[in-house]
This record gives structure tokens, C-alpha cells and sequence, in this order.
């Protein structure tokens, strides 16, 4: 193995004992827009940060026919300005071109692998990222348990697996893609990427939950009314059309983004911050998530598709008039709804859940709502402007903790109304976090599991979501409709205001 390098003042921020061991980063799918957009990028700002070793190549594989000097100018086209160690690991990097059905393709990539590993000095710690479609991650690893590339080649070395969702289409799609992977590779060697829990601020709910002693005694049904969680986008479909049919905002972001968010909010104190005490709690938070019924459907839940409307001071077109989406499509763009989870902590705290696109403005956010005060001494007009507290998460942007309150207006009077206590991370840690993918390539590669999903969470979240696809299948659950540019459909404000509560006004 060689020698790694020593930090740099860019590493902080970043655990500077947590560093890529000599190795090779195989990208399948490595022509595509991700590879471009994010990987690359987060692999060049991990070598800036001088957290690879300097034996480190990518090798990549695609269908698209390129040579391996085509592949160093797609590398050097995605991070143009990177500096002198990138330039070095791109003159180290290969390529191969071929089918994913083909077994020559991974017996070409192992001869590659071995190659690139002796010129390099790696002796076989291998990572493998599966930046492709999912309808071929199976075929995929097929193919690498075929050469067996899915083995460490020495005893001191690992080789895993990253996947990226969608983890099937719903629970049996799911749970086939699970036992097809299981063929090949261990659960251990599997790192399910979920960007959200590459989120500083979603990471940020471990730590505001669990190293401050004035949040947790709160955190329950004695406390809190109830909880909401906003995943709001302003943009539209863009040019994913095609795919967004196949999906929906259910699939797309309940699925696994919100239930990421939801699972670390409800869970209870791990015994430690390790991948197995945080994961366990995780999953055992969604256990306790209530199962829709049919019914529960029918009145909890709301699905709608934008129309036309305004957003960013533009006219935008309704989704049906996008790009590769049907004139008749029914997919949904937004979904509310309202889940329940039966436990001690969490017993009749309803949990409102929101997310869609084309709304006013991009913003995700968990807020939790404490009761009212018991009796309130103030007098009506005194408190008119005074609403129950509530502690919110901002995970993205303007990213911060804030804690309504209510507060003496100065003057003669005893008026009393809200203010806000506002931590903000721009202006408390003065550095900018490091990229979702970079954090979760790191982790992959140093093999810390913490941040991916288990199987058995996957699982979990999409026995929530099942029976909702199931009735939505069945047509029981209309489709509402709202104007690109707001809130959504007048059903969503509906399902909460008959519980006497209030979406935020954000
Ligand atoms: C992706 C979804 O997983 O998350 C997209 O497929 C969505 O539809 C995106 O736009 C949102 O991610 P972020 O990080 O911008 O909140």
C-alpha cells in the first residue's frame, strides 16, 4: 500500500482519521449524468481534501463506447479547475466499454481492475458504484459475482456494493431486488445510498437529539401536539419526465427521503452513534409507523398533480404539458398525508407529511409543535398574536435550528407574541459542509455503514407505503389538482385543518 499523504487545512470538517486506503472506485454507468454531476466532483474534493490515498484510480464502465483517454477528457470536463493530485488520478483512471448483459464486459473489467491495481500499487480494496439505471442493478451484479469481483482478492481487503434508489417499485419489487443482490454480495457489503443522510442537517437530528439534554425530556407525546414534515421543491419535472411517470412524489421522495427523516425524528436513543445502535432504532421507529388501512387512505392521504401556474415570477406549464409525460397522466407531483405511530413515546401524535413539486419554494423542514400552555393568564387581544411553541429543523437551505416562543412586546401593555431563537449554519460554523455525495463516498469506501440503508429499512418504509400504492391502484384516491407556485391542492389543507391544526406557513 502506499504512502497517504498528509492532510490539508480543506480536510477540516471532515474526520481526518477517516481516510480512502489505497483502492480502486469501479463507476458501472460511468458515461451517465451522475457520474458527471456528482460523483466525480465529490471524488476530486475528496482528493483536495487529501482524504484518498494516492493510489487510487477510478475505473469506468458503460455501454457508451469510449476509449480510455475518452473517459480521462469526461473526467476532466466534470471538474475542469481540479488541482494537481486529480490531474494525477485521472491520468491513473480506465475505462471499459460494454454490455451489462455481457459476461466479457466484467471479465474485461476484472483483467482492467488487476491492471490498474499493480501500476497503482492497490492490492484489492474495491468499491463498486452502481450509477446506472435500477433495472439493471440486478444484471449488474450478477455480472461482478460472475468474474468474482463480488470477493476480496486478499484477506486484509473489502469490496462493496453502492446502490442508489429507487429500491424497487414497492414492497415485492423490493424484496426481489434484495434476494437478487443477496446472490452475489453480503447485506455487509451493501451501501444503500439515501442523499438526504448525507445531509449535515439531517445528520444534525442525531446530534440536536441526542447531545443536548434540554431537547429529549421534550420529545414525546407529554410535550409535542404533533409533527410536520415539509419536503417542498419549487421546480417543476424538468426534462425527467419520462422517469417521474414511473414514479411519483410517493416513490420519488415519501419512500425513502421522507422516511429517513421521519425514522431519525422518531426514533429513540441508540446505546451509541454506531451503524448498527442507530440503524436498529431506526427501523424499529418504522415498525411502530401505523400501516394504512384502505380507509385510512381514503381520509389520511392526498395525492395531486400541478397545473399551470407561476413560479419564480414565470409562467410554467402544467405537468401534463411537460416533456415525455402522458396529456392524461395520473401521476401525483404532490402528496399530504397524515400518519400515526403506536408507541409509548409517540401515542396520538399525529405526524402531517408533505411534499411535492412546483410549490413556492424549495424548503425541507421538520417542525415539531408543543402543546398549548394549560391555561393561558393573558388576555385574549393580549395574545392574539401568540402561537403554541414549536422547534423547527431546516435542513435545506437556510440551513438552522429555530424555537418559537412567546415573548413581552415592549410597551405598557402586556402583550405577548412570537419570536423566533434562530440558529443559523452559515453563521455558526463559517464553512461550508461537504457535499451529500462526498460525505456517503467517503463513508462507502472507509466501509462505515451508518449513513446507508439497511435492508430491513427498506423494508420497512415500503410497508408504509404499500398499502397507499395499493389503494391508489385501485382508484380509490382521487387525484386533486394546484396551480404550479402554490401550496397545494385545497384537499391538502383539508386533512389538517379538520384536526384543528395548520400546515406552516413557511
Ligand atoms: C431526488 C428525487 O431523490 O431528490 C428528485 O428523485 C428530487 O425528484 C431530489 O428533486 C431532491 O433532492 P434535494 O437534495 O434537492 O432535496
Amino acid at each position: 500500500m502506499s504512502e497517504i499523504p498528509p492532510p490539508n487545512p480543506l480536510s477540516e470538517g471532515i474526520d481526518a482519521t477517516r481516510r480512502v486506503p489505497a483502492g480502486v472506485l469501479v463507476v458501472v454507468g460511468a458515461s451517465g449524468d451522475l457520474t458527471a454531476r456528482k460523483l466525480l466532483p465529490a471524488i476530486e474534493q475528496l482528493s483536495r481534501r487529501r482524504l484518498l490515498a494516492h493510489s487510487f484510480a477510478i475505473v469506468g464502465v458503460a455501454r457508451t463506447e469510449l476509449t480510455d483517454d475518452g473517459f480521462r477528457q469526461l473526467m476532466t470536463d466534470a471538474v475542469p479547475d481540479g488541482d494537481a493530485a486529480w490531474t494525477d488520478l485521472v491520468k491513473q483512471s480506465r475505462y471499459v466499454t460494454g454490455d451489462y448483459s455481457d459476461p466479457s464486459t466484467f471479465t474485461s473489467l476484472a483483467k482492467v481492475i488487476t491492471e490498474v491495481e499493480a501500476q497503482i500499487g492497490a492490492s484489492g480494496n474495491r468499491t463498486f458504484y452502481l450509477a446506472t439505471i435500477p433495472a439493471v442493478f440486478e444484471e449488474v451484479a450478477d455480472g461482478l459475482g460472475a468474474a468474482g469481483l463480488n470477493r476480496p482478492p486478499t484477506a486484509d481487503t473489502s469490496v462493496r456494493l453502492v446502490i442508489e434508489k429507487p429500491f424497487g417499485r414497492d414492497l415485492d419489487s423490493a424484496r426481489l431486488l434484495d434476494t437478487a443482490l443477496h446472490r452475489t454480495f453480503d447485506e455487509s457489503q451493501i451501501y444503500r445510498i439515501d442523499h438526504y443522510l448525507g445531509k449535515e442537517t439531517v445528520q444534525n437530528v442525531l446530534a440536536l437529539r441526542f447531545a443536548n439534554a434540554i431537547f429529549e425530556p421534550l420529545w414525546n407525546r407529554s410535550y409535542i401536539d404533533h409533527v410536520q414534515i415539509t419536503v417542498a421543491e419549487s421546480l417543476g419535472v424538468e426534462k425527467r419526465g419520462g422517469f417521474y411517470e414511473t414514479a411519483g412524489a410517493l416513490r420519488d421522495i415519501v419512500q425513502n427521503h421522507v422516511m429517513q427523516v421521519l425514522s431519525l425524528t422518531l426514533m429513540e436513543p441508540p446505546g451509541s452513534i454506531d451503524a448498527q445502535g442507530i440503524r436498529d432504532e431506526k427501523v424499529k421507529a418504522l415498525r411502530s409507523v401505523v400501516i394504512p388501512t384502505p380507509e385510512a387512505v381514503r381520509a389520511d392521504v392526498v395525492r395531486a398533480q400541478y397545473d399551470s401556474g407561476w413560479s419564480e415570477g414565470k409562467a410554467v406549464p402544467a405537468y401534463r404539458e411537460e416533456p415525455d409525460v402522458s396529456p392524461n397522466s395520473q401521476t401525483e407531483t404532490y402528496v399530504a398525508m397524515k400518519l400515526m405511530c403506536d408507541n409509548w413515546r409517540w401515542a396520538g401524535v399525529p405526524i402531517y407529511i408533505r411534499t411535492g413539486k412546483r410549490l413556492p419554494k424549495r424548503l425541507t423542514e421538520v417542525a415539531l409543535q408543543f402543546h398549548s400552555v394549560p391555561h393561558l393568564a393573558f388576555g385574549k387581544a393580549e395574545s392574539r398574536d401568540l402561537r403554541p411553541n414549536a422547534l423547527v429543523l431546516r435542513i435545506q437551505p437556510d440551513e438552522g435550528v429555530a424555537l418559537r416562543f412567546g415573548a413581552k412586546v415592549p410597551g405598557q401593555a402586556f402583550n405577548v407574541r412570537d419570536v423566533l431563537m434562530d440558529m443559523s449554519y452559515g453563521s455558526a460554523f463559517m464553512e461550508d459542509p461537504p457535499e451529500a455525495y462526498e460525505r456517503l463516498l467517503l463513508d462507502a469506501m472507509v466501509g462505515d455503514p451508518t449513513l446507508f440503508i439497511r435492508s430491513d429499512e427498506v423494508d420497512q418504509a415500503w410497508q408504509i407505503v404499500d398499502p397507499i400504492l395499493e389503494a391508489w391502484e385501485s382508484r380509490a384516491v382521487p387525484l386533486a389538482g394546484y396551480a404550479a407556485g402554490t401550496w397545494g391542492p385545497r384537499q391538502a389543507d383539508q386533512l389538517i385543518e379538520r384536526d384543528g391544526r395548520q400546515w406552516r406557513t413557511p
